[in-house]
């Protein structure tokens, strides 16, 4: 039995992967034994609907000078980014009397398109490394973890936050309620704190498990974020499906009573309950599908590697920790892993150590098949790459089942 980080009930896990290393954890280091590993498991909260990590290892193993994942590898998630700011700058009216706030701003993929209009912002980020390109371009950060505190900090200085905005970060923290506090303190009378996170809905009907890994600690729903709100005095008033990382939630949260509930709310958590991700029940079979994709995927490496076929990976990803490591697949079966972030080059991937290598040397290497870790990213990658995965070249994808194209 497990502790609720959100409501404090009892809860059991539904799928236990075993010792886990840090997902980001690219070291140049091949030997295993100085690395860090917890034992990863994850559970339902039937009180506050709430699918949650069991433990989590310390936040500044996580989060340091050497945070391996940069927002702005993707030109997609650019593009994205900005249209999230212009949405706000519409929604809010801001204007450069307006104070935005982005917790986890990382290289400022965002808060650049709000500087831009002359509006001013504010980032929290406390990966320093990541934080220091937010601020080459210009951008205020501050390097730390969001808080009550840095939320009252930002307040005294600079005044109360008209839009408070937040990507694929608070299902990374645990403390979930003392982040609730500090926006319900900085948040304006008629501010808007809006939030994006990857979806369970999606995580469930995909079966996209590799979004299960240490950063993760929760993976919400629309009623579990409303239930989170309603303990704050917040409204969850407008919830928008996003298609990033593989199907995304973006959440709207204003004062209570402050805003009109779009029936879209409603409707979402409709579709929820009929979909049973408010049932202990719904998750009980997601581990036997997690590992049908696993003996699908490993009996396919297997026979590949038998036919002397070259195979690599794209994209060393966070959720290619959990796939890798949890399945048990070696540099034996797949060569290497092809990525553009400088600071995983010519590393070795957490656990199971598999290379890790520039971008550049990736048609060079000629493969056969690869292994597309990075499959939230298909259209761009797949596009990017047309010209050179003709008919002898295979994608292999696995979510939501194992696939050649
Ligand atoms: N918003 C970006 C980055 C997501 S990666 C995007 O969507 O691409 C998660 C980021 O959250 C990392 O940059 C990490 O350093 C940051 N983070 C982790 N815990 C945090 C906390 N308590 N407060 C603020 N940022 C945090
Ligand atoms: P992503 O799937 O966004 O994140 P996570 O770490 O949360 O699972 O990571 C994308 C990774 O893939 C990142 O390391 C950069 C890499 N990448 C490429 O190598 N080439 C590309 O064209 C794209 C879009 C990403």
């Amino acid at each position: 039995m497990f502790n609720c980080l959100i409501c404090e009930a009892n809860f059991n896990s539904f799928i236990d992967f075993g010792k886990m290393p840090i997902a980001n954890n690219f070291s140049k280091n091949k030997s295993t034994k100085k690395d860090y590993n917890f034992q990863m498991s994850v559970g339902f909260c039937n009180s506050c609907k709430s699918v949650q990590l069991t433990s989590q290892p310390d936040r500044k193993l996580m989060f340091h000078e050497n945070y391996a994942f940069y927002s702005s590898t993707s030109s997609f998630m650019k593009t994205h980014f900005k249209k999230f700011a212009n949405e706000m700058i519409e929604l809010q009216k801001l204007d450069n009397n307006s104070l935005v706030v982005e917790i986890g701003c990382n290289d400022g993929i965002m808060l650049e398109n709000f500087m831009d209009e002359n509006i001013n912002s504010f980032g929290v980020e406390p990966s320093k490394n990541v934080a220091k390109v937010a601020e080459k371009k210009g951008l205020n950060v501050i390097n730390d973890f969001f808080s009550k505190e840095i939320a009252l900090e930002i307040l005294n200085k600079f005044g109360k936050s008209d839009a408070i905005l937040s990507a694929n970060v608070i299902c990374h923290i645990p403390y979930i309620h003392k982040i609730f506090e500090g926006v319900k303190l900085l948040l304006n009378k008629n501010g808007v704190f809006a939030f994006e996170e990857p979806y369970l809905g999606d995580v469930i009907k995909k079966t996209s498990f590799d979004q299960i890994y240490d950063e993760h600690v929760f993976l919400f729903s629309i009623l579990s974020v409303k239930n989170i709100a309603a303990m704050h005095d917040l409204d969850l008033f407008e919830a928008q499906k996003q298609i990033t990382h593989g199907g995304s939630m973006r959440y709207y949260l204003s004062h209570k009573g402050n805003k009109e509930i779009s029936s879209n709310v409603l409707k979402l958590i409709n579709e929820e309950k009929n979909y049973g991700l408010n049932k202990e029940v719904t998750f009980q079979d997601f581990n036997k599908k997690i590992l049908r994709i696993k003996n699908d995927l490993i009996n396919l490496l297997m026979e590949l590697k038998n036919q002397g076929k070259k195979v690599v990976a794209y994209g060393a990803t966070s959720k290619s920790t959990t796939v890798t490591n949890y399945f048990g697949i070696t540099s034996d079966l797949v060569e290497c892993i092809f990525d553009t972030t400088p600071i995983k080059h010519d590393t070795f991937s957490p656990g199971v150590k598999i290379p890790v290598l520039p971008y550049k040397d990736f048609r060079k290497s000629n493969p056969d098949y690869v292994l597309l870790f990075a499959w939230n990213h298909f259209e761009e990658i797949k596009e990017k790459e047309k010209d050179f995965m003709t008919k002898d070249k295979k994608w292999i994808l696995y979510v939501p089942e194992v696939k050649v194209i």
